[in-house]
């Protein structure tokens, strides 16, 4: 099938769950060496993307995402704010057509995650202390039960360190922070692992990869919630380092793999689950900006596979042409010019990017886990 798609021009691949390929979609050559899950499967890791219901439609981008992805991440559709929109009333059709792609074509699903101070359901806000307590518990027992040993990793709480916030745990000042308090994330972890007793369970962050005093503070929170959790007898298994990698900002490769490996210390693995690059402090010629881009990924990744506990990479989409960057929502993704963001593996028209290189040469260089 690879072979044929090889040609420029009009490709009508049998992508099932997707609508037919439209003029003018290219799919990329087969990769000399292989697709990124084949390199990553041979060292005994996993490599995957997150993706969307809308990115479905397009058959080159799915095209590429079979080639390279044995990990399947939902960018927006598995979480809270998304699954109930109005109190006890669930509906997980966009998820559940992620999960039916995913199964076709035999990829596994990390569960993109159940608690997030960003999506959490403005009816929320309506709640008592005890009321909030019981939604969060409900929400978390109903989603993983509903799918139940499909999933390899649940993110279960994301994002739940902001040194800035002022609490001396560094923890963050969430809606659920404020109406349960601290316990939530023992709480979370307990429940979840009810729901499914073969899921691991992850907690997931960002802004820890840098060698910058900011970057240095969230480590030390990570860490420490990692174990109050593990005190706790909390069944949280996995650290998932989210890797929104900063071009211009230090990376120290030994300051980055003591972190690890204090987080391997207290018996966890590790995931990179939404590896890009901001690029906005690059100057706007893409060949300069590729060619920096994904020298960083290739020294982050070098750093971080090392660690034998790290064991999947995943990349937050595939190509330029959707990412949260582009999306402009945060200050610090907004650029002074008006070049567009190149954050990802695969340019707009689906070709393989200098990042996409990087991440296949990192893995062709990983030591093979045991
Ligand atoms: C982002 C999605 O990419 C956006 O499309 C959406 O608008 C907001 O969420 N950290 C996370 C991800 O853990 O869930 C976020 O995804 C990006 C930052």
């Amino acid at each position: 099938m690879i072979g044929a798609a090889t040609r420029r021009g009009l490709l009508a691949l049998a992508i099932p769950g997707c609508a037919t390929a439209q003029p003018g979609m290219v799919t990329p050559p087969a990769a000399p060496g292989g697709g990124l899950h084949a390199r990553a499967a041979a060292k005994g890791l996993a490599f995957g993307a997150a993706t969307s219901t809308r990115q479905m439609a397009e058959p080159d981008l799915m095209a590429a995402f079979l080639a390279d992805c044995g990990l399947l991440v939902a960018e927006y559709e598995m979480k809270w704010a998304e699954l109930e929109p109005q109190p006890g009333n669930r509906r997980t059709r966009r998820a559940d057509q992620l999960f039916d792609f995913a199964r076709r074509n035999g990829m596994a699903v990390r569960g993109h995650t159940l608690l997030w101070h960003e999506s959490e359901p403005r009816w929320l806000s309506d709640l008592s202390a005890r009321g909030t307590a019981a939604a969060m518990a409900q929400h978390v027992d109903a989603t993983v039960l509903c799918w139940r040993g499909q999933v390899t990793t649940w993110d279960v709480v994301n994002e739940a360190v902001a040194p800035e916030d002022g609490r001396p745990d560094f923890l963050r000042r969430t809606w659920l922070l404020n109406r349960i308090g601290p316990d939530y994330l023992p709480q979370a972890f307990h429940i979840a692992r009810a729901a499914d007793p073969n899921a691991r369970l992850a907690y997931n962050d960002f802004g820890c990869e840098h060698a910058t005093a900011w970057s240095r503070r969230r480590r030390l929170g990570v860490l420490g919630l990692l174990r109050g959790l593990r005190q706790a007898g909390a069944p949280v298994q996995v650290l998932g380092m989210q890797a929104h990698l900063q071009a211009g900002q230090p990376f120290e490769a030994s300051e980055w793999r003591a972190f690890l490996a204090d987080v391997a210390a207290l018996g966890l693995t590790i995931e990179v689950t939404e590896l890009d690059v901001n690029c906005r402090a690059l100057p706007a010629a893409a060949g300069p900006r590729d060619a920096a881009a994904a020298d960083l990924v290739r020294r982050f990744l070098d750093a971080t596979l090392e660690e034998p506990a790290v064991r999947a990479v995943v990349t937050w989409g595939l190509t330029d042409r959707h990412s949260w960057i582009r999306e402009g929502r945060l200050p610090e993704h907004r650029r002074r010019d008006t070049a567009r963001a190149r954050p990802l593996p695969y340019d707009d028209a689906m070709r393989r990017k200098p990042i996409w290189a990087a991440i296949a040469a990192a893995l062709d260089a990983a030591p093979p886990r045991g």
